[in-house]
């Protein structure tokens, strides 16, 4: 029974793949790839190791677990219809992704395992399977799937699944499906409710774009997977209808493809990386203001406390939980701004901190 799902849905998957990367090749996106050999390697390879191994080794194993110890319930829901096995499946498949992967941007030891996904500079059908391997062995979705094909609800993971997929390799495909919504007035209402229920390209784009200065990007929003509704739900949903024109990490050292696949067991061997042997994140916070001289225009001011270029974000909050904020100087003036990182006010002094000692 597990082979036949896993090979029917990897059969399926592939299909998909080869659907949205043939139009994205059309499209020219490949004859003009700035991709690497590691990008190229992480994402081909994380893809059939996902498939081949993690994803039938782990429903395996519940399937050989739970039959020894659990005998008398093994397929005790195969009678279950189509309608309640299918809701039942996938949305509290998609709510398992959606905190899975938002404490991917807010745990550091996990946001290093799912690194590998935002360090893609270009985004495409390829970029969607690119995490670190042991990210996929933690994956709620992964054990969620081996259980309920030990209860017997396998046709509804088959039909989960392959909507899952279609949406989630949309959402990351160049061919950027839903633009033709935004581009047609008439078509804005279907936009609307569109973009509120499944993950589109322009939202998803959107949690890929290297910087919020852009005003398009947010990194740290944007987490669902197939359903966008649980990013309304929980207060991260960024909605701009545009794409962001850079993606990737902030001062990137281009870690090798298999430091960035086996991490932690391979560690980077570039300086400063945050997969480094010996990667340490420095608190820079001063206990006094600064003052600058700004010129017009808009600016990201570190929240974290971590960066190197204070009191600027550098992108070193990625995994802490933090964000930057994004304030604007419509014209050129002298700012005071806040480099304890208590204050009320940010990014402007508040005298906070004549209140704490360092
Ligand atoms: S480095 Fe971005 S918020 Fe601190």
């Amino acid at each position: 029974m597990i082979f036949g799902i896993e090979n029917f849905e990897t059969y399926a998957v592939i299909g998909i793949l080869f659907f949205f990367g043939f139009l994205e090749a059309l499209g020219g996106l490949y004859s003009h790839s700035d991709r690497t050999k590691d990008d190229w390697m992480l994402e081909v390879w994380s893809f059939f190791q996902l498939s081949l191994f993690i994803k039938p080794g782990i429903v395996l194993f519940i399937l050989l677990i739970g039959t020894s110890l659990f005998p008398s319930v093994h397929y005790l829901w195969q009678d279950w219809s189509l309608w309640l096995a299918l809701p039942f499946y996938i949305f509290i498949d998609d709510l398992l992704q959606y905190w899975y992967h938002r404490k991917a941007h807010e745990w550091p030891w996990l946001w290093k395992l799912h690194r590998p996904h935002h360090a893609a500079e270009e985004l495409g059908v390829f970029t969607a399977y690119r995490n670190a391997a042991l990210y996929y062995v933690l994956m709620p979705n992964i054990w969620w799937i081996g259980l309920m094909t030990f209860m017997g609800l396998g046709h509804a993971i088959v039909i989960g699944l392959i909507f899952k997929q279609l949406v989630v390799i949309g959402a990351h495909s160049e061919i950027r499906w839903d633009r033709f919504l935004y581009n047609n007035k008439w078509l804005h209402p279907l936009a609307w409710i569109v973009e509120r229920t499944i993950s589109t390209p322009a939202t998803h784009f959107a949690h890929h774009g290297k910087s919020a200065r852009d005003g398009i990007s947010d990194p740290n929003g944007n987490f669902s997977n197939t359903f966008f509704f649980w990013d309304l739900m929980f207060g991260t949903a960024m909605i701009s209808r545009q794409y962001p024109l850079e993606y990737g990490l902030e001062n990137d050292p281009k870690d090798s493809w298999v430091a960035h696949m086996y991490y932690p067991f391979v560690k980077s061997a570039k300086a400063g990386s945050q997969i480094g042997k010996d990667y340490e994140r420095v608190d820079t916070t001063q206990n006094v203001p600064i003052t600058l001289e700004l010129e017009a225009g808009k600016y990201l001011y570190c929240q974290c406390g971590f960066s190197k270029n204070q009191p600027f974000c550098d992108g070193s909050h990625h995994g802490t939980g933090q964000k930057p904020l994004l304030f604007e100087v419509k014209k050129k003036s002298k700012l005071r701004l806040c480099r304890c990182k208590k204050t009320q006010n940010g990014p402007f002094c508040d005298e906070s901190h004549l209140t704490i000692s360092k």
